[in-house]
């Protein structure tokens, strides 16, 4: 059984076909570059696939369920989370509570443990594991909106992999972050995936040395459309990706 399955779907914005009848079967232990030039699709497709916005058109699959309508809530439960090209922290919350909240939801202790959070050992043993592993630990009681830009979406990232998710869409986690940069944030999400166990991801990112670095298949998006899909070193000799993702690519 595959992981995922996105059956022809189509987000139309007026005439723009942001994502135009694309059909994708996901696998469990892949780790998926989803990359292409910008305004190609690929976070309205992260929107449809996560359920924060409505498709026109088509179905989705998650673990074998009918998920097209559900809200992103749910499919988070399922074991499906992500994060967003603009971090999507909670300002006033700090780093520790910001984690801390994904944990409560994963482990449902949401209702009916609130007010005796703070005694919970299991919480914070969890919420304490993820923050060292992002080495944000220290950083815990700083405001999240008090982060530099790179910690943001580092902590958007933690909040998501602190669901322990079975599949993980990560929507350019390195923008905006220094080229020098860069390359430690991905490094640092990629050995926390290992060592959470979090094997089946796909990501935005637009640094083809990255890209190619990382991932055992490359969905390459256009227009709306899957333009190439396969492994690396076959999207490397296709001529048109080359071509399109070398002209276009910011
Ligand atoms: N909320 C929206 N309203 C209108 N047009 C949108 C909206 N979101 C995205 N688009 C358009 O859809 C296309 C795909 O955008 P997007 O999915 O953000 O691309 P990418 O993430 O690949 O850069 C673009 O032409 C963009 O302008
Ligand atoms: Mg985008």
């Amino acid at each position: 059984m595959s992981l995922a399955e996105l059956q022809n779907v189509k987000k139309y914005f007026g005439d723009v076909h942001a994502v135009d009848d694309v059909s994708l079967k996901i696998n469990e232990n892949e780790q998926i570059s989803l990359i292409g030039p910008n305004g190609a699709g690929k976070t309205t497709l992260i929107n449809i696939f996560a359920g924060t916005i409505k498709l026109n058109s088509g179905k989705i699959i998650f673990m074998g369920k009918d998920i097209t309508h559900l809200p992103p809530y749910k499919r988070c439960e399922l074991g499906l989370a992500r994060s967003f090209q603009l971090p999507a922290i909670y300002p006033n919350l700090t780093v520790y509570d910001s984690v801390r909240a994904s944990i409560i939801s994963k482990l449902k202790k949401g209702k009916r443990f609130y007010s005796s959070v703070d005694l919970d050992d299991e919480v914070n043993k969890m919420t304490k594991e993820v923050l060292e592993l992002f080495e944000l630990y220290n950083k815990r009681d700083m405001l999240a909106i008090k982060l530099p830009h790179g910690d943001k979406k580092l902590l958007d990232v933690a909040c998501a992999f602190a669901l322990w998710p079975k599949l993980i869409l990560l929507d350019e986690p390195t923008s905006g972050v220094s080229t020098i940069e860069k390359r430690k944030v991905m490094e640092k999400i990629l050995s926390v995936s290992k060592e959470m166990g979090i094997k089946s991801f796909i990501i935005v990112e637009h640094d083809m040395d990255i890209v190619f670095s990382y991932s055992n298949r490359i969905i390459v998006m256009y227009e709306g459309k899957v333009l190439a899909d396969g492994k690396p070193e076959k999207i490397k000799e296709n001529a048109e990706v080359v071509r399109i993702l070398l002209g276009k690519v910011k």
